[in-house]
This record gives structure tokens, C-alpha cells and sequence, in this order.
């Protein structure tokens, strides 16, 4: 059994399923003064491309972080069948404005105000309430790949917890190795 496939059909069917425990990612960065997690939204999932999506504020820390270091750490849980999945990545913005501009249009206005604050992200506030400008929204949202190259899940079960570690080989084939859990 092939539990990469397996792995790549849950992040594609948590991208659409708005209920599913692995819409909510951790999203871990190198940080300027050590390591820094959040919590964001899996947009996208490509198995073939081994790509991730996600949509943030070209202000917000994280896109610092990933500047430094385009190294990514991403948690998944799932509660309801006890499976842990951690990916490491790298990160990097899409480039194309096409593409880019044609997943703005899909957002729906009450959204896209996430990304129309007049100051970054983790600003103080000064004034109440923080201004917005709309017409500058899109020229903060980004859209951020990131490109998988490991991945760990962990299957919590009374009869035995199962532990697989999923590296590429050079054919960029996952090849699953299983460890001690
Ligand atoms: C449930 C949930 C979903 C979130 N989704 C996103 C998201 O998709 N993109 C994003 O940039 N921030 C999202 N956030 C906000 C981040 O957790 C974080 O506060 C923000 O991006 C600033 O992080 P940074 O300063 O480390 O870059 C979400 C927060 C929560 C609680």
C-alpha cells in the first residue's frame, strides 16, 4: 500500500472540504530570534507538482522569515483518526501574476479585506479602528508554494502506533521507510 497517494488524496480533499482537520495547518518558519509557528489555511495541494498552497500578507513576519530562510516546517492533526502528519518544505511566492490575479478573483470581498489593513500585519494599533484601503489589497496578497520534500505521518492506535517517514528518491519517487513510532 502506497501511503504517500493516500497521504496527497487527504491534503487534496482538505483544500476543498471546509470541515476537515487538515485545513488548519501549523506553519513553522525560521524566525529572525528562533523558530515561529502559525496557524494558516491550506489553499492548495498538488500532488503531482509535490506542492502546497497557501495565501498570506506579503507584510505579514512570515514572509521575512521565508526571505531569510525558505525552509518550512507545516503540522497537520487529525483528531478524528488520531494521524499527525509533519511536511518539511520550501517556500517560495508564486511569480505569476496570471495565476496570482486569478486566485484574487476567487476570493470573495469580506476575505479580501484581511489584506487591505493600512499597516502590516502585527502592527501595533494606534488608531480605533485600524484603517483599511481595499485598492490596496491585492497588491499584499501572496500567494506562497511550498514544494515538499519530506514527509512524516504518525498513526496513533491502542494496537500499535504506526510511523512512516516519506523521502524522494532520484526519480522524485516517494519511497516510505517505516521507524519506530
Ligand atoms: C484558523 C486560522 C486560520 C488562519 N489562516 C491564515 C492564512 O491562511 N494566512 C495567513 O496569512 N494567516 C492566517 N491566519 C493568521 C495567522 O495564524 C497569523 O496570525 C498571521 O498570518 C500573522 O503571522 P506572522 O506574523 O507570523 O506572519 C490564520 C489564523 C487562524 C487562527
Amino acid at each position: 500500500m502506497n501511503h504517500a497517494e493516500e497521504i496527497w488524496k487527504t491534503l487534496v480533499r482538505a483544500t476543498v472540504d471546509k470541515k476537515h482537520p487538515w485545513r488548519v495547518v501549523g506553519f513553522g518558519t525560521a524566525g529572525q530570534h528562533g523558530p515561529q509557528v502559525r496557524s494558516v489555511i491550506l489553499r492548495g495541494a498538488n500532488p503531482e507538482e509535490r506542492q502546497l498552497v497557501f495565501y498570506t500578507d506579503k507584510r505579514s513576519q512570515k514572509i521575512s522569515d521565508i526571505e531569510n530562510d525558505p525552509r518550512v516546517a507545516l503540522l497537520f492533526w487529525n483528531a478524528r483518526n488520531n494521524t499527525q502528519l509533519r511536511v518539511c518544505g520550501i517556500a517560495g511566492q508564486q511569480a505569476s501574476e496570471l495565476i496570482v490575479n486569478s486566485l484574487w478573483l476567487r476570493i470573495p470581498d469580506y476575505a479580501r479585506k484581511d489584506y487591505a489593513t493600512l499597516s502590516a500585519p502585527g502592527s501595533v494599533i494606534e488608531t480605533s479602528p485600524s484603517g483599511i484601503a481595499l485598492e490596496n489589497a491585492r497588491e499584499n496578497f501572496v500567494v506562497l508554494n511550498v514544494m515538499v520534500e519530506y514527509m512524516e505521518m504518525l498513526r496513533l492506535d491502542r494496537d500499535g502506533h504506526v510511523r512512516i517517514a516519506f523521502a524522494l528518491n532520484e526519480m522524485n519517487e516517494w519511497i516510505q521507510t517505516e521507524l519506530i513510532p
